[in-house]
């Protein structure tokens, strides 16, 4: 096992860039497979779940190449139906191949997914969407079955829940469906309206991604395209905050400032200054951040996987902020590591109630998740001593470099072996 040790109390400064985004690569990945020739995607950041994604292509029979930040992906005419089932468990993105399986194959043999502990994630939505489009699906033994008979077909789609992944695989089954859908209450995330832009640059008909009404209109056909990944704004955020956490001044470059509108907005009533720029965005942190309260939502409210790491910085703050989360049941295992640290946090049903403490302290800690392994390295900067993330591999799902570029902003950091 792998752990991150971080000395605190040193103001980070300077910039950095960001890569594309994690939750949008993922999806493009499974999106080359309803285009038989060879993909170019660029701006891929080089995490674990990429590379698991690679390995699920190349198990129904793509080839994937990396080179630096591309990844060249051949498809072929025949497709296989099975997802590899090892991988699958561990990631739960992996379920957006059923919509692309069922369109090139008419079939797909899946294992229910896995993926973040953050409670009860289930797949209903995905399903009763891709039922509607004429799928049947039966699961046995854990494993998901399913097949298109008669084709896919385009239909009306309301979603209960504007879900990111059930809009996602709901638009990949769509786009090649025949005659229109009609998906509404849709996610209106900026990486599924990317992923409407690769698959309008295949040659989809997709009008309104990035709203909550899309229509889809099937073509017979899509070609392989060359395309470049949104930028992450979850990596950009998180450095921000770790910038402002340790009271410096980090300016993110080559990212998309709108992408990041409630979580900016919320870090200013915190008081940290931001100065936003066409594609750069630099915050800079006060001596002690002052208490504000703020509720998940999905975009654009203020994202689920940035409140850990917001959660992190007020943990220093002045008086009292209540975060409340309404997206995951279960998705507070980090706050007990954060005490570990002096922070003073509860939870009320999904509410947080933060007092924040004049001082954090390191302390040997877990990452738990991504996000959670985020908001510690978020504490570690702002707290005194050194505190020791174990289990630091979940980072490596979401943060590439993580180490060198903080190391670049002037953070004392070290991975060793345990
Ligand atoms: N939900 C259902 N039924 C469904 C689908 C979702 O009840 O069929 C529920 C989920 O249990 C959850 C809520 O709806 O409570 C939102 O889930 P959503 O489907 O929107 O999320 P997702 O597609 O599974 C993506 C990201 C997550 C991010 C969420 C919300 C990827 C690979 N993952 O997940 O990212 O938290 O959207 O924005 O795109 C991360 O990057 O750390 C991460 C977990």
């Amino acid at each position: 096992m792998e752990a991150l040790q971080i000395t605190g109390g040193i103001p980070l400064n300077g910039s950095i860039g960001v890569l594309g985004a994690k939750n949008a690569v993922l999806k493009h990945l499974v999106a080359t497979l309803l285009a038989p020739g060879t993909h170019v995607l660029s701006n891929v950041p080089d995490i674990v779940d990429v590379r698991l994604m690679c390995e699920v292509l190349e198990h129904v029979g793509a080839r994937c190449v990396a080179d630096g930040t591309t990844r060249t992906v051949t498809v072929p005419e025949v497709l296989s139906a099975e997802a590899p089932l090892d991988v699958v468990r561990k990631m739960r993105a992996s379920i957006l191949v059923l919509g692309a399986l069922l369109t090139r194959v008419g079939s797909v043999r899946i294992a229910l997914p896995g993926g973040d502990d953050f409670g009860t994630r289930p797949i209903d939505m995905h399903l009763d969407g891709l039922a509607r489009l004429g799928a049947e699906f039966e699961s046995r033994d854990g494993v998901l079955y399913g097949e298109a008979p008669r084709g896919l077909i385009g239909a009306d789609v309301d979603l209960g829940f504007p879900s990111v992944g059930a809009t996602e695989n709901i638009l990949l089954a769509a786009v090649m469906a025949k005659g229109t859908t009609v998906l509404t209450n849709a996610a209106r995330e900026p990486e599924l309206e990317d992923l409407a832009s690769y698959l309008t640059a295949m040659g989809a008909k997709v009008v309104g991604a990035g709203t909550s009404r899309i229509e889809i209109h099937g073509v017979p056909e899509l070609v392989a395209a060359t395309y470049s990944v949104v930028p992450d704004r979850l990596e950009a955020g998180t450095y921000l905050l770790a910038g402002a956490a340790s009271r410096g001044e980090v300016t993110v470059v080559n990212c998309v400032p709108d992408h990041l509108r409630m979580e900016l907005s919320k870090m200013r009533a915190a008081g940290c200054d931001v100065t936003i720029g066409e594609s750069t965005i630099t915050v800079s942190g006060p001596e002690r951040p002052t208490a504000v309260d703020f509720a998940t939502l999905p975009y654009p409210g203020f994202h689920t996987d940035m409140h850990p790491q917001m959660v992190a910085f007020l943990a220093s703050g002045d008086g009292t902020s209540i975060m409340t989360e309404n997206l995951y049941s279960g998705r507070f295992r980090y706050i007990e590591m954060l005490n570990r640290m002096g922070a003073a946090i509860r939870t009320d049903g999904q509410h947080v109630v933060i007092d924040g403490q004049s001082t954090l302290v390191g302390a040997t800690v877990d990452a738990c998740d991504i996000r959670a392994g985020a908001a510690m390295v978020i504490a570690a900067l702002a707290a005194a001593g050194t505190t020791t993330i174990v289990d630091a591999s979940h980072l490596d799902r979401g943060y590439t470099d993580l180490e060198p570029k903080l190391k670049s902003l002037g953070a004392t950091i070290a991975r060793i072996a345990l």
